[in-house]
């Protein structure tokens, strides 16, 4: 009665906790948010030119290949006359004008993309041309901004006669960001770089985005499973953690892949599997996942192994495993929580950082990125699609196997929650298994006759 009552409890707290994530912010990293900062530098006669940078400020979550796309909706009837270190994708109806060169964009909404490494030096800008992938502040603060310069006409050339553009959208692969009004800022200052002498923007606006995990209502992408070294059972990702398994699985060289809700029969060889078009497109990235038929469908699983237990440490095995024949992740992250983060020692092959998203109450979080050139990137599913490392953590005063203590509370995945599985199948200790306790007594009950049938004979 006492046991259900706990489970009832904790899995009203799990609820909770879900429904926070989902309507508020995110609660390990509660601060974390994109901001662009949009400093005009200079007036020209008839606009201006403005530096614009985007920020992220978020522990764990980067901007993958094919990176972002900003869009916005200018108020009068701005045009862009130049670009450097990025470019708008349409350039609309210039028709209107008769000077050469015509503007770069004469949308009403321009939506703009970085520029590719290896760009000529007289197109760029600093922080520009990353293909507009952004690392998250925990991995690297260097390439956690993305800059570019416009030249805006049109636009009115003094601080009472410019407008701020309007309704900002922030694109990226995956769900996405709701981004607030623009508002006008104290100038930014820019030092120079020998701290001898300041200058300062003649004006900044900033507009700030946050990442909505349910904005686009997006089942889970990845899942959790967990074995231990004292229990030989391994515990799978929840049943339909991500999907459920649909009855029409793609065979070997059909191709037929549009369906979404398909997926390739397990006994498949590798070598026989669909051909699958590889590439970054913007496209692309919105193409459904390959994935060969699962239980739970999630196109990566974490797994957890409880590897060793010492005297004052303990270790974890971690294994992300990519399951989607059709990405490779580039500069992933592993957000882990866990009680025991205030004692963490060493991870083996994973850079990581410990963060302290509610400073007063814990230091239980910790995010997890791959070393580079050796594990950042986790490869399409196959025989390289995984990455691991060991985590070592000195047993703090609550350290304990017993109550599924020793697995994490929350796991995200590139900043994705990923799917715990159910309670009742975490792994118990083994003197909490009446099975298992049985066949001790088993054994200590045949070890009492074999002794005294020793003793009869001796
Ligand atoms: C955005 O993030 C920065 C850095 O974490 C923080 O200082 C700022 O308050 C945040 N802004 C909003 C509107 O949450
Ligand atoms: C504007 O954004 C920049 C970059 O994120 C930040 O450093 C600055 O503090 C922000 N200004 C205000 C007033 O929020
Ligand atoms: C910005 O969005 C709002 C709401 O969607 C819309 O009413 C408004 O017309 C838009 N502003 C411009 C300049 O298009
Ligand atoms: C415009 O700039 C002038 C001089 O720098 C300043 O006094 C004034 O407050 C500014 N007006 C606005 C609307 O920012
Ligand atoms: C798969 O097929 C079985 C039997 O035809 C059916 O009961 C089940 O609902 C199907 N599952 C899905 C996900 O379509
Ligand atoms: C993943 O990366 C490898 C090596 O760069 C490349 O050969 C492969 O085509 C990529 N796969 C996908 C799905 O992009
Ligand atoms: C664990 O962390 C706590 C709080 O940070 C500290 O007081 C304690 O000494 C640590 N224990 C070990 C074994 O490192
Ligand atoms: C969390 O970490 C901060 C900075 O390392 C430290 O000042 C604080 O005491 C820690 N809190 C706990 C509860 O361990």
């Amino acid at each position: 009665m006492k046991g259900a009552f706990k489970c009832l409890a904790v899995t009203a707290t799990l609820w909770m906790s879900f429904f926070l994530i989902v309507d508020c912010y995110d609660p390990l990293d509660p601060n974390g948010n994109i901001t662009i900062k949009w400093d005009i530098n200079s007036w020209t006669p008839e606009g201006y030119v403005a530096t614009v940078t985007i920020f992220n400020w978020q522990q764990y979550r980067h901007i993958s290949t094919p990176g972002w796309l900003l869009g916005w909706e200018w108020t009068k009837k701005e045009v862009i006359w130049n670009m450097v270190g990025a470019q708008a994708t349409t350039q609309g109806d210039c028709s209107a004008y008769h000077s050469d060169p015509i503007p770069h964009c004469c949308a009403p909404n321009p939506t703009v993309v970085d520029l590719l490494p290896g760009v000529p030096y007289n197109q760029q800008v600093s922080n520009c041309c990353r293909g507009g992938v952004i690392s998250s502040y925990s991995q690297d603060p260097q390439t956690a901004l993305s800059a570019f310069q416009i030249t805006v006409g049109n636009a009115g050339t003094s601080n009472t006669t410019v407008a701020l553009p309007v309704n900002f959208t922030l694109m990226t692969p995956g769900p996405g960001y709701s981004c607030g009004p623009p508002t006008k800022v104290p100038a930014s200052q820019f030092p120079s770089t020998d701290n001898r002498r300041v200058t300062q923007a003649f004006m900044t606006w900033n507009i700030t985005c946050t990442y909505l995990q349910n904005l686009a209502q997006r089942a889970p992408t990845c899942c959790v499973s967990f074995s231990t070294f004292y229990n030989p059972r391994i515990t799978p990702c929840a049943e339909c953690a991500c999907a459920c398994a649909s009855n029409s699985t793609v065979t070997a060289m059909s191709g037929a892949t549009e369906s979404t809700d398909t997926c390739i029969d397990p006994n498949t060889q590798y070598d026989d599997l669909p051909a699958i078009s590889t590439g970054d497109s913007i496209e692309k990235s919105s193409q459904p996942d390959i994935l060969y038929c699962t239980r739970d469908m999630c196109p990566v699983k974490i797994h957890w192994h409880i590897k060793t237990n010492y005297k004052e440490y303990w270790r974890v095995k971690v294994t992300i495993t990519n399951r989607d024949f059709s990405r490779n992740f580039t500069q992933w992250t592993l957000t882990l929580q866990h009680p025991n983060f205030d004692n963490f020692t060493e991870a083996f092959s994973f850079n990581y950082k410990g963060l302290n998203p509610y400073g007063i109450y814990s230091n239980d979080t910790a995010v997890f990125w791959g070393i580079k050139y050796f594990n950042d990137m986790l490869m399409q599913a196959g025989p390289s699609g995984n990455v691991q490392s060991e985590l070592l953590f000195a047993k703090g005063k609550d350290f304990k196997f017993s109550n599924g203590w020793a697995f994490p509370h929350r796991v995200y995945f590139n900043g994705d929650d990923c799917v715990l599985p159910e309670l009742q199948d975490y792994p118990t200790l083994p003197n909490s298994s009446p099975r298992l306790q049985m066949s001790i007594t088993c054994r200590v009950s045949m070890a009492v006759i074999g002794l005294s049938l020793i003793v009869l004979f001796v």
